[in-house]
């Protein structure tokens, strides 16, 4: 197994380190613009691997002849948000981003898989699917497991209980629009509404839309990276041991919801051969129509890709 990590900033830099600590890959390909940068925390990270017991191989590089024959590659290039922006805001500038790594990516590696973290993130996965040419099953996208992790550690914090006993789900498009459920969202198998009230539940739901602005606005140089890395993790290992996970991802609708050629948040299989199996969901009407408005935002966003 190779993996190349294109974008060697905090995101593409966390994910490399957790790849090479978990041995996910045989070779890890970190890949940046700027000089120097993906050589020196590959070396960085290469150097710890006598201590964290790794055998897996980690390299940077500037050109893309050292990621030929990728397996997996995770697109993580791009601006990120600065306080007052929102990802709508990085459209323009990481849509040309987007596309030139996918071009150089897929002349080295023509049948690889591209997890996509760039933002805004349903309409950067379109942008590498356009660009790409490859089937659908192995472009996808990463947002719904961050958004769902976000929305369990809220409840886990609210009752004073395990994040590991929270199941739940956030649909949608990546951005203020995401539809969390807590009608399904369960804690040990109770569901949710009969442990917290509405209206607690309703302030949880509203942290988790704004929960990536609430980091950006701390750290006030970039956005989050520690739970986004974890997150992208969780794909890249049931693709690596072909788990069969079922995890909110950012999946090629062809009628599903009865969206058509556009990328949006739902629940898939992930295994060795991509998205394996798009799950849907029955919703009941107030949850439709939040799709359905979040479904129009990302079709909006779409609309801007001009490749
Ligand atoms: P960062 O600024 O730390 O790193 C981005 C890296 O991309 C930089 O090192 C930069 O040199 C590199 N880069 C820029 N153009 C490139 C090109 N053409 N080829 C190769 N590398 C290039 O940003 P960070 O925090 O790592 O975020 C990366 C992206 O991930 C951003 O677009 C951010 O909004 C997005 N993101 C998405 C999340 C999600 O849930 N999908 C969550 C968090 C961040
Ligand atoms: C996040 O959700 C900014 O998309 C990024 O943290």
């Amino acid at each position: 197994m190779k993996i190349t990590v294109v974008g060697a900033g905090n995101v593409g830099a966390t994910t490399a380190q957790r790849i090479v600590d978990r041995e996910l890959a045989n070779e890890c390909v970190l890949v940046d613009i700027v000089e120097g940068l993906p050589q020196g925390k590959a070396l960085d990270m290469w150097e710890s691997t006598p201590v964290e017991g790794s055998d897996c191989l980690i390299t940077g590089s500037n050109t893309y002849d050292a990621t030929a024959d990728s397996d997996l590659v995770v697109i993580t290039a791009g601006l990120a948000r600065r306080p007052g922006m929102s990802r709508d805001d990085l459209l323009a500038k990481n849509v040309q981003i987007v596309k030139s790594v996918t071009e150089e990516v897929v002349k080295y590696s023509p049948n690889t898989m591209i997890i996509v973290v760039s933002n805004p993130l349903d309409a950067m996965v379109y942008t590498a699917y356009k660009t790409s040419g490859l089937p659908t099953e192995r472009v996808f996208g990463m947002a719904g497991i961050l958004d769902t992790a976000r929305y369990r550690s809220f409840i886990a914090l609210e009752l004073g209980v395990s994040t590991k006993d929270i199941q739940a789900l956030v649909l949608g498009g990546h951005g203020d629009t995401m539809v969390p459920l807590p009608r399904i969202t369960t804690v040990g198998g109770i569901p949710l509404p009969e442990l917290v009230s509405q209206e607690r539940i309703d302030a949880i739901v509203e942290r988790t839309r704004k929960g990536g602005g609430e980091i950006v606005g701390l750290l006030k140089t970039g956005s989050a990276y520690y739970a986004t890395s974890a997150a992208v993790l969780e794909m890249v290992e049931s693709v690596v041991r072909d788990k069969k996970r079922i995890l909110p991802c950012a999946a090629y609708l062809n009628g599903e919801y009865g969206y058509n050629d556009m990328y949006m948040g739902v629940p898939v299989m992930i295994g060795r051969n991509g998205v394996e199996k798009v799950y849907e969901v029955e919703l009941d009407a107030d949850e439709k129509a939040a799709l359905d408005n979040s479904a129009k935002h990302v079709r909006e966003l779409i609309g801007k890709v001009n490749l």
